[in-house]
């Protein structure tokens, strides 16, 4: 829901003053009732109709980069009354995250309204990276960071990754970081990849998806992308 000056500016009929002004003259109907409230809440499927005609809605797009926190389930809703990635962001718009990391993955995701750009960025065609830094127990062998680079078949399907690099190893714990990009969208995919070696994930933080990293945005923290940096998601297409 959006206050009524709100949705007739953003459609681009007038301002946002000449539309209070024409709500208070009581030119404004929203579904058939004069409303001279300006406060007043409408949703973008309301029938709005100034002097007589009908508003044309298109609701502002809206694009934000989160750093998702540990125990938060990345979807609009949950059923179980979880925290949701759309609950850290302020904004009344309908905003949803593209793709999605576990509830105990942490890192960068992308929550938008825009469909059309959900759509590029989903397309397995536009090979979009990603890079994860995974924490993972044991210490890979040569065969199996071998194999990883050959690809691996998950569920039938061959997941080859773009590139990967152990960070770091320690010996007394009996762990790995990793990093491994991929271009992959599959539900659990990197999880999947090292279970398949026998190396649990401990870990998973996403640290860059296409062009934009975490840079120095604390766990919980988002901010909204630039023009610039969508028209450049545009032109992954
Ligand atoms: N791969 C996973 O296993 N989990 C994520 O959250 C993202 C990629």
């Amino acid at each position: 829901m959006e206050r009524l000056q709100k949705v007739i500016a953003n459609s681009g009929f007038t301002s946002r003053r000449k539309a209070e002004e024409l709500i208070k003259e009581g030119k404004v109907k929203v579904n058939g009732k004069i409303i001279k409230e300006l406060g007043t809440k409408v949703s973008y499927e309301d029938s709005i109709i100034i002097d007589g005609v009908l508003l044309k809605k298109e609701e502002n797009k809206e694009y934000y980069l989160l750093n998702k926190p540990r125990g938060v389930i990345c979807s609009v809703s949950d059923d179980k009354n979880r925290k949701t990635v759309v609950d850290l962001i302020e904004t009344d718009t309908r905003i949803y995250p593209i793709g999605r990391l576990d509830y105990d993955t942490t890192g960068l995701i992308l929550l938008t309204n825009d469909g059309e750009l959900t759509n590029i960025l989903s397309h397995p065609n536009n090979n979009v990276e990603k890079t994860y830094i995974a924490k993972i127990e044991g210490i890979l062998s040569k065969e199996n960071i071998d194999a990883l680079k050959k690809g691996i078949i998950i569920d039938g399907r061959k997941c080859k990754p773009v590139r990967f690099k152990v960070r770091k190893k320690d010996l007394e714990k009996n762990t790995s970081m990793v990093e491994i990009t991929i271009v992959e969208g599959r539900n659990h995919i990197v999880k999947k990849l090292f279970h398949e070696l026998k190396h649990e994930v401990i870990k998973l933080k996403r640290e860059s998806y296409a062009f934009l990293t975490l840079d120095n945005l604390k766990s919980g923290e988002y901010r909204i992308l630039s023009i610039k940096e969508v028209k450049k998601l545009y032109s992954l297409k």
